[in-house]
């Protein structure tokens, strides 16, 4: 089988090597993403594989099927840069990765602990030689009610993390799950919002919950609230969030992920313009604490995340079924 692998990073290189070797694979690698100009990389390949910043849409989708590619899997858990209606109407087959739940997990728990301690104007203070405690007066995580919107491995993790630290927990999904009863009552919406010292967002993008957290949520939560987001940017509704920001509504936000983040994080731009205003605005509150989508980072996550993409390729290829097709 000849893959075109998209998007390599150098911390891949290795485990993808193995795989090769694995199953006798046939491969092209580029660092670059999946556009107009590098589809060309992909001729002559059965599958391509991608990371989160290659947008397939109908007409890449429709062009990489003229090329004669019959499989595509991305290497991440997320999959909304892919247009999967398209893809089944053009007979495209896809898969995604998968990786335990933990490193996300355990990043969501740390950006609690960090807004709850304040810990980015503590360590701009240490930068400083400035060693005052005014200002900095912290809350114990175990003493917060939290609400965990979304229930499925990521979520449940973080519940059982959670529940580990002593706190009060809420939930809300779609459906119910025996797990996630284990550590929380499941509530509605409008209960979470109002009971919640914390909530964290554990739910993949879709185009129904675009600004889940918008103006109307916010203005339902308890004043002083803290949000964390790993998930996706484009699940809040960043002027809102500035909104709450400014007016002191939001007590403090723990943000992995940003509304259209893609373009800036991931590499270094420390000569570039950086086009979204709004983060450059918001990352100067010391109640913000951002970091640059790398809740997933971890060793184990990365090598998993590789396995999945190109044996999940190989194993539609040669008809074996795949335990992640979309
Ligand atoms: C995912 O796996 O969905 C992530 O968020 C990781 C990132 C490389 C897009």
């Amino acid at each position: 089988m000849k893959i075109a692998v998209y998007e390599l990073r150098q911390d891949e290189k290795k485990k993808l090597e193995e795989l090769k070797v694995k199953f006798g694979l046939d491969l092209v690698t580029t660092g670059k993403t999946l556009n107009k100009q590098t589809i060309k990389l992909s001729a002559g390949c059965d599958g391509i594989s991608v990371l989160g910043r290659s947008s397939l849409d109908k007409d890449m989708l429709t062009a990489l099927k003229k090329q004669g590619i019959g499989y595509i899997s991305t290497r991440t858990v997320g999959y909304n840069h892919i247009d999967t209606c398209s893809a089944k109407e053009l007979g495209l087959r896809i898969c995604n990765a998968g990786y335990p739940p933990k490193g996300v997990a355990e990043f969501a728990v740390m950006l609690m602990l960090l807004t709850l301690r304040h810990y980015k104007p503590a360590m701009w203070r240490q930068n400083v030689n400035d060693y005052s405690l005014f200002g900095l007066t912290g809350q114990e995580l175990g003493n917060q009610t939290v609400g965990v919107i979304g229930t499925g491995n990521i979520g449940t993790e973080v519940l059982k993390i959670l529940f580990g630290f002593g706190c009060k927990l809420v939930a809300y999904n779609i459906t119910e799950t025996e797990a996630g009863k284990k550590y929380a009552e499941y509530v509605s919406l409008e209960e979470l919002y109002r009971v919640s010292d914390i909530i964290t967002l554990h739910v993949p993008l879709t185009d129904e919950n675009r600004h889940f957290i918008d103006k109307a949520a916010i203005a339902n939560m308890k004043p002083g609230v803290i949000l964390i987001n790993t998930a996706r940017g484009e699940l809040m509704d960043i002027e809102a969030l500035t909104e709450g920001i400014e007016s002191e509504k939001i007590g403090a936000l723990g943000l992995d992920v940003f509304e259209k983040e893609e373009g800036i994080y991931h590499a270094d731009r420390k000569t570039d313009i950086l086009k979204n205003r709004d983060m450059v605005y918001l990352r100067q509150f010391p109640n913000v604490v951002m970091t640059q989508h790398m809740a997933f980072y971890t060793r184990g996550n990365i090598d998993s995340m590789v396995t999945w993409g190109i044996e999940g390729l190989f194993n539609m290829y040669s008809g074996k079924g795949c335990r992640q097709e979309i």
